[in-house]
C-alpha cells in the first residue's frame, strides 16, 4: 500500500452517503472512509451488503479489501440496503450509479435520478448531492429540478458534479495520488465540498457544466489517443517501421506524453467506449459533428475485423482452424470483461469458422453465454492449437514457458497483440511472432522505390 495512502487525512471529516456499491462506489466509499470521513454505503442487492459487511468484497480491485477491512473495523465505513438508515446524519450524498448507454448512445440517468429521489424522500435535512458518475452537461442542472421536485418544500437539494478519474485495476492507488479532482459547484454556499478532499490535493473548483465535460473530454482523448497509436502502429507495419521505436519517440516529447499510446486489440470495459460515444452525443444534441471523435471510435469498432483478417491472412484462412485466445478481460489486472477487445475478438474468430479455446487467470463472464471454449490453464488452451492469439496485457503471459507451448501447439503462429513476449524466446521455442507494428510487409518496397525517385 502506498505511503501517501496512509498518512492523508481530512482535517474536518464529515458523514457521507454513498449511493452504489459497484466500481466506483465501493472505492469511494472506502477511500473516503479511509481520509477520515464516516461513510454509509446504500447499496440495493442485500446479498452484497451482508457479504461487504463482512469485508468479502464482490470485485477484484488491488489494495481495496484490506481498505474495506481495516473501515470496517474502525467503523468509519458501514454498508446498507436502508436509505433513511444511510442518510440519517449525512448532509452529503455522493451518487455513484451506472449510466449504461442507451441504444442512441446516450446514457441513460435514470439509475442516478432514482438513487437521488430515493436519498431525498428518506431524509429530513437539506441534502447536497454529488454526483460522481459520468454525465452529459447539463445533468446536474437537470437532475437539481428532479429532486427538489421530488423534496417540494420540505427540503433543499443542491446537486454538484465531482467526476472520478479511476482507473480499474489501480483505483485505490489513483484515488490517492489524483493527477487532479474537479468539483463543479455553481453555490458559492456549499462550504461542506471543501471538507470532501484533503486541501493540498490538486483541486479545480468550477462551474457544472464544465465539470461535466471534463470527464466525457479525458475519456475521449484517451480514446484518440489510443486510436491514433492503433493506426499508427498499422503505417509501421506498412512502411517497414517499428511502432514501439516510433510510439517512444513521439511520446517522448512532454507535450505528447507516453501514456496511453500502447497499441492493442482496441480499448475497451465500461468507461471508454460508453464515453467517446456519450461526447459524440452531446456534440449532435448541439448540432456539433465532433469528427475527431467519430473518427477515433471508428478505428476502434473496425480492430477486431482487422486484426482476425490479419489472422486469417497469416494461418490460410480459419475454418475449422483451432486458435488458442490468451486473456478475456478488457485489460490486464482486472477481472472485469464489460465491452472486452479479446472476447470482441473471440467472435469474430468464430464467426469466421474457427474453433476458439481460451484461457484468462481471472475474467468474470458474469454469466453471460459465450461461443467458445474456456479452459483453467494456458497449457491446456494451446493444445494443437493452430495459432495462438494474446489478447489480454495480463503480466504472466510474458512468463509462460514457450518451448513447452511451441510442443503442444500444432501450428507455430503467435500472435501477440499486446506486445508481452520476448521475441528472442520466441524464435528459440520456432515460434512465428506477430506483434502489432512490427512486420516488415512486401508494400514497403513501393515506399524505397518512391523514396529513390525522390532522391534522384
Ligand atoms: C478509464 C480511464 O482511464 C479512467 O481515468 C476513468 O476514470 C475510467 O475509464 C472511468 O471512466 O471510470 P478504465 O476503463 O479502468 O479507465 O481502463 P483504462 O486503463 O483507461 O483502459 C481502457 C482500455 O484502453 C483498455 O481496453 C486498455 O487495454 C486500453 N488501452 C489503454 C490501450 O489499448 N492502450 C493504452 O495505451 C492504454
Amino acid at each position: 500500500m502506498n505511503s501517501g495512502l496512509k498518512s492523508a487525512q481530512v482535517s474536518e471529516p464529515l458523514s457521507l452517503c454513498v449511493v452504489g456499491a459497484g466500481y466506483v462506489g465501493l472505492t469511494a466509499a472506502a477511500c473516503l472512509a479511509q481520509l477520515g470521513h464516516f461513510v454509509y454505503c446504500l447499496e440495493a442487492d442485500s446479498e452484497k451488503v451482508s457479504l461487504l459487511s463482512q469485508g468479502e468484497i464482490p470485485i477484484y480491485e488491488p489494495g481495496l479489501k484490506e481498505l474495506v477491512e481495516a473501515n470496517l473495523a474502525n467503523q468509519r465505513l458501514k454498508f446498507t440496503c436502508d436509505p433513511s438508515q444511510a442518510i440519517e446524519n449525512a448532509t452529503v450524498g455522493l451518487l455513484c450509479v451506472g449510466t449504461p448507454p442507451r441504444f442512441d448512445g446516450d446514457p441513460d440517468l435514470s439509475q442516478l435520478s432514482q438513487a437521488g429521489r430515493t436519498l431525498v424522500q428518506s431524509s429530513d435535512h437539506d441534502l447536497i448531492l454529488v454526483v460522481k458518475s459520468t454525465v452529459p452537461p447539463g445533468s446536474c442542472e437537470a437532475l437539481e429540478l428532479i429532486f427538489q421536485d421530488t423534496a417540494e418544500d420540505r427540503i433543499r437539494v443542491n446537486v454538484c458534479s465531482n467526476p472520478e478519474f479511476l482507473r480499474e485495476s489501480h483505483a485505490v492507488w489513483d484515488f490517492f495520488n489524483p493527477d487532479r479532482i474537479v468539483l463543479g459547484v455553481d453555490e458559492p454556499s456549499l462550504v461542506a465540498l471543501d471538507r470532501l478532499y484533503p486541501s493540498d490535493w490538486p483541486i479545480i473548483k468550477t462551474d457544472r457544466r464544465s465539470a461535466e465535460l471534463v470527464k466525457y473530454a479525458s475519456n475521449a482523448f484517451l480514446a484518440i489517443k489510443i486510436s491514433f497509436a492503433n493506426e499508427l502502429a498499422d503505417l509501421c507495419s506498412k512502411v517497414g517501421a517499428n511502432a514501439e521505436v516510433v510510439l517512444a519517440g513521439v511520446g517522448a516529447d512532454q507535450r505528447i506524453g507516453s501514456q496511453f499510446l500502447k497499441p492493442g486489440p482496441g480499448y475497451g470495459g465500461s468507461c471508454l467506449p460508453k464515453d467517446i460515444s456519450g461526447f459524440i452525443a452531446v456534440g449532435e444534441a448541439v448540432n456539433l459533428d465532433l469528427q475527431v471523435a467519430s473518427a477515433a471510435r471508428k478505428v476502434n469498432t473496425q480492430r477486431s475485423e482487422d486484426i482476425a483478417q490479419r489472422i486469417e491472412t497469416v494461418l490460410g484462412g480459419l475454418s475449422n482452424k483451432k486458435i488458442a485466445l490468451l486473456g478475456l478481460s478488457f485489460k490486464g489486472g482486472t477481472d472485469d470483461t464489460r465491452y472486452s477487445p479479446a472476447i470482441g475478438l473471440a467472435e469474430v474468430l468464430v464467426e469466421a469458422g474457427a474453433e476458439v479455446v481460451a484461457y484468462d487467470p481471472l475474467a468474470n463472464i458474469f454469466g453471460k453465454p459465450i461461443p467458445f471454449f474456456r479452459v483453467e490453464s494456458p497449457y491446456v488452451a494451446v493444445e494443437d492449437a493452430d495459432g495462438l492469439v494474446i489478447a489480454t496485457d495480463w503480466e504472466e503471459f510474458g512468463k509462460l514457458d514457450y518451448q513447452y507451448i511451441a510442443k503442444l501447439m500444432r501450428g507455430y503462429d503467435v500472435f501477440d497483440l499486446v506486445s508481452k513476449t520476448d521475441p528472442i524466446k520466441l524464435g528459440e521455442a520456432g515460434l512465428n511472432l506477430y506483434g502489432l507494428g512490427k512486420g516488415f510487409s512486401i508494400e514497403s518496397h513501393s515506399l524505397l522505390w518512391t523514396s529513390l525517385l525522390w532522391a534522384m
